[in-house]
């Protein structure tokens, strides 16, 4: 081989491997993103645990743990859709239970992320309304619309590997 024809494969190697690399290593803001909406969605987990086990409970604490779980439900289910930009998928490299799917079907997507949304803003009223009947059935609504959102976009391995 002239030396040429070497220094030509040499930097084609050079290149795949770069591009390995370039692939292996997760772009810093995916890992802030995905992290940080991870750690919100957590939160969102329990908020609406912790109203669950109040029901449980003899006399229910509205003041200090039904109402200020179910405005933190309210308050970042406004936000859960700018969470997934494109890009922030298991493409990223990050290690995210988000699947591909959201992003092909975007339509489906959003309409469960407002569905989500609309009980939420439903769980705050009947917090401030303090009827423990309607607390029951809400936070069941609530479960269903996040639960149909997970059915379809989070990978079950998230079952499979936490607990809840
Ligand atoms: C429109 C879709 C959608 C809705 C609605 C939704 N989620 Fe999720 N949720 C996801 C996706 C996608 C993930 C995976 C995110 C990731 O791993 O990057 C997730 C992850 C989670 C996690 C795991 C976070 C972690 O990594 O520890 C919890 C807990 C969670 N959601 C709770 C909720 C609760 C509670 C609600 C309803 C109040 C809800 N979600 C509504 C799509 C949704």
């Amino acid at each position: 081989m002239s030396a040429s024809g070497f220094r030509c494969v040499a930097i084609a190697v050079c290149v795949a491997f770069g591009l390995a690399f370039w692939r292996a290593a997760a772009d810093p803001a995916a890992v802030a993103q995905i992290k940080s909406r991870q750690d919100k969605l957590r939160d969102m987990g329990g908020a609406l645990k912790a109203i669950n086990d109040e029901l449980k409970k003899r006399r229910i604490d509205w003041d200090n743990t039904v109402m200020p779980n179910a405005q933190t439900i309210k308050d970042r289910s406004g936000y859960l859709l700018n969470w997934f930009p494109r890009g922030s998928g298991p493409e990223s490299g990050v290690k995210t239970y988000a699947l591909p799917a959201i992003w092909q079907n975007d339509d489906d997507f959003v309409t469960l992320g407002k569905l989500a949304q609309v009980e939420a803003a439903k769980l705050n009223q009947v917090a401030l309304s303090k009827d423990a009947n309607a607390l029951k059935a809400e936070v069941e609504a609530m479960g269903k619309a996040c639960k149909a959102c997970h059915d379809s976009y989070r990978s079950p391995d998230y079952t499979k590997e936490n607990d809840n």
